[in-house]
């Protein structure tokens, strides 16, 4: 077996898994029969099941414990919560318009295409270097100065379309976790220091989209405030990096493939008094999908301000009330969904032959097995029946019967299914199936009674690449 995905050239990658995606049901154009809406992305039926897996993961790896609880807030808040946060004033990218073609481009990015490093600096040394270096437009036109352009999405509550009306729609889910951490708390007993998780939508109205899931306009995050004394917030600092960081192999992103970047000056959000990105080494260069953050006391603090109610913890054995200090972790499932599908997608020559397999992380992999009788007579069909309903309580299987059992097994791999459960002529006898792994393309023959108990050890036991 030859394996050719390194040989693969970024741009070609990336075109053959947009195309898969599509082919397999995994992830479609938003609208697509309209044309499509840039920056939207529709979850297909495997799509949809691989992005849950993801996300149930990291549910559980966050709020299975004793010191964090879950929420699931609303999307649209009132909208003195984003100015409290400082998103009104302080969620921009700075924007540059094509003077003859009207088109609108990030600068920062731009510059970035141009080679000239951008780390760290504010949107009027970014203007300088725009004219020092004389950039032009993609279409080679002269550019305007930058301006900040902000980045919620804006609708309206109830049929009044005024000012009083104006409502956003989320671009962080954060902020429901702050304006619940007093009810969390004391609804659940909680003591400093604990957290609260959730996974939901977020909107930016991006001035680029760009590489397929990367930076999209509606997207889903997974983000984690821990409430800390302050004093502290160093020391849980370090301790959520390495917690975030070991996570990733249980979703299958090799280590090898993950770095950190610290956030420097300029770069650092106006909430942030320090932040590490975690970034995966996409096929066109290392990008961001994890944030970790350590916000201070900030946004409780803003909303204490702007609500005029006390958000201070009451520390029982020291007797003191203060505002926590925060540290957050906030992933982008959708963004984290593509970083596993470009890990995951190989292409590989086996006996002449090339075979597509998506080598998922069995956690994550949208079907975890497929029952295919060998034949469709002699009872096969039956018998696999019977597996395949025996199984589907406990993990998503399929049962397919359609076409040589070469190709079925190439379906199953181009889709990333980890095992195909083969009934044939030996199992009317012995009760037994082969069981072909997805990866080493191995056989060996398990009791139908253990298939079960032995998918689920494979499971535990798989190991990273
Ligand atoms: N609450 C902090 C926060 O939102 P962020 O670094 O702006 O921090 C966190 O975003 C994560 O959300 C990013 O690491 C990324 O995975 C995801 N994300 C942000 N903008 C995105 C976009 N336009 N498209 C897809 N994912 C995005």
């Amino acid at each position: 077996m030859v394996v050719l995905k390194e040989n693969l050239m970024s741009d070609d990658l990336m075109e053959k898994l947009v195309s898969l995606c599509k082919r397999k049901g995994f992830i479609f154009q938003s609208s697509e029969i309209y044309g499509g809406l840039s920056g939207c992305w529709d979850y297909g039926p495997l799509g949809v099941e691989l992005l849950r897996n993801i996300k149930d993961a990291w549910w559980t790896s966050m709020t299975y414990r004793e010191d964090i609880e879950g929420i699931d807030a609303s999307i649209l808040m009132h909208p003195r919560v984003w100015e409290a946060s400082g998103h009104v004033d302080g969620f921009t990218d700075p924007m540059v318009e094509d003077q003859k073609t009207n088109e609108r481009f990030r600068l920062d990015q731009l510059l970035e295409e141009n080679g000239i490093d951008v780390t760290g600096l504010g949107t009027d040394e970014m203007n300088v270097l725009l004219r020092e270096h004389d950039v032009k437009s993609p279409k080679g036109n002269a550019l305007s100065d930058a301006r900040q352009f902000n980045l919620m999405f804006k609708t309206f509550v109830g049929p009044l379309e005024d000012e009083s009306a104006r409502v956003y729609l989320r671009p962080e889910t954060a902020q429901g976790i702050f304006v619940n951490y007093l009810n969390v708390q004391q609804a659940m007993r909680q003591k400093l220091p604990f957290g609260i998780a959730q996974i939901g939508k977020a909107f930016r109205n991006e001035i680029n989209t760009k590489n397929f899931l990367f930076r999209v306009r509606e997207f889903e995050q997974m983000e984690m405030q821990y409430f800390v004394a302050p004093g502290t917030q160093d020391k849980w600092f370090e301790y959520w990096r390495e917690q975030r960081w070991n996570w990733y192999q249980r979703i299958g992103l090799p280590e090898r493939k993950l770095s950190w970047h610290e956030h420097q000056g300029d770069e650092l959000a106006h909430y942030a008094s320090a932040a590490f990105d975690v970034q995966y080494e996409f096929p066109y260069g290392p990008g961001e999908i994890e944030g970790i953050h350590n916000r201070s006391d900030y946004d409780l603090s803003q909303h204490e301000k702007f609500s005029g109610k006390q958000l201070k913890y009451f520390d029982e054995e020291s007797r003191e009330k203060f505002v926590p200090y925060v540290i957050e972790t906030s992933i982008g499932a959708t963004r984290t969904s593509m970083a596993c599908l470009v890990e995951a997608y190989h292409e590989e020559e086996v006996k002449g032959d090339k075979r597509v397999v998506m080598r998922f992380h069995p956690r994550i992999a949208p079907i975890k097995a497929a029952v295919l009788p060998l034949v469709k007579r002699d009872g096969m069909p039956d018998i696999a029946h019977k597996i395949t309903e025996d199984l589907r309580p406990y993990m998503r299987v399929t049962y397919d019967e359609g076409g040589a059992i070469g190709r079925r097994y190439r379906r199953m791999d181009e889709v990333g299914t980890p095992f195909c459960l083969t009934v044939d002529s030996d199992t009317l006898e012995d009760q037994t199936v082969t069981v072909r792994e997805r990866d080493t393309m191995e056989q060996e023959r398990v009791p139908i009674a253990d298939l079960r108990s032995h998918i689920e050890g494979r499971m535990d036991s798989w190991q990273v690449p």
